[in-house]
């Protein structure tokens, strides 16, 4: 999600803000991640994120977000992302991407990762395998002054290398003051192409790895302008979210506990 807000550099007071609010992202997403077990909702897991993000003095920045009803954003199995939790029972063998952001003194840290339960498929511990290293490798194509479209190609050679497709409407984000800003963040691209990459700037890196088309389906979440999505073909899709700083020599991953 990108609303085409440009970022300014952030200052080095900013900067300190944005490691708080990141590194709280990260505990709250390790927290959750941690009570995963079959037979418990998706609806009990985002309370506990909710109440852990409370104790820490911070705030779930899903909440009301475009009328997201929400804490996080769990996505199960066939879902792409922004899962919204219920009283679906977390069932032996599901996959489940829990999506993490936390509000700490105006500034956001977003982070998400797929939890594997009990008894998974080969096909599914090796789709989770390719999206984790999928974000890294498009983490590792990031470049003060290089482009947005370099770190979608890397990531999507590396995708199609392992058989399986990447979401290309829908990608990472610029972050920081607020919650979406530019640039869009793709999971696929041309080198040099996209947009810049500014130093002292943030944004999110999450790509969205499918095991069959990447064709999705658009699901509304009610009195929300939020969308959710799934794949067409109901196959599974998995995905990680890193937020990371742009330095002037590289970058740092804020959202490593
Ligand atoms: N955390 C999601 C992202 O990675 C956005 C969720 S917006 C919500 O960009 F409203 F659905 F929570
Ligand atoms: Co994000
Ligand atoms: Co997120």
């Amino acid at each position: 999600m990108s609303n085409h807000r440009k970022q300014a550099p952030l200052s080095k007071d900013e900067i300190l803000k944005m490691r708080i609010a990141c590194q709280l992202a990260a505990k709250v997403l390790n927290h959750t991640a941690k009570f995963v077990k079959i037979g418990m909702t998706t609806n009990e897991l985002d309370l506990i994120a909710d109440d852990y993000t409370k104790s820490l003095n911070a705030i779930s920045a899903c909440v009301g977000y475009h009328g997201y009803p929400k804490a996080t954003c769990i996505s199960v199995n066939k879902v792409v992302c922004h899962g919204l939790p219920s009283e679906y029972k977390i069932k032996d063998g599901d996959i489940l991407n829990i999506d993490v952001t936390v509000k700490k003194d105006g500034f956001f840290g977003d982070t998400s990762k797929t939890v594997m339960v009990g008894n998974v498929s080969k096909n599914a511990i090796d789709l989770v395998d390719a999206a984790y290293k999928a974000m890294m490798v498009g983490i590792e194509a990031v470049t003060p002054n290089g482009f947005t479209g370099d770190i979608g190609f890397e990531t999507n050679k590396y995708v199609t290398r392992r058989g399986y497709t990447t979401i290309k409407e829908i990608g990472g984000h610029g972050i920081g003051r607020v919650f979406h800003a530019d640039p869009f963040v793709p999971a696929f691209g041309k080198k040099g192409k996209g947009e810049k990459i500014v130093p002292w700037t943030c944004f999110t890196v999450e790509p969205m790895v499918n095991e069959g088309t990447d064709e999705f389906i658009e699901k509304s979440i009610p009195n929300s302008d939020i969308k959710y999505y799934e794949t067409q073909d109901g196959k599974l899709s998995a995905q990680f979210e890193h937020t990371l700083l742009i330095t002037d020599t590289g970058y740092e991953i804020l959202t490593l506990e």
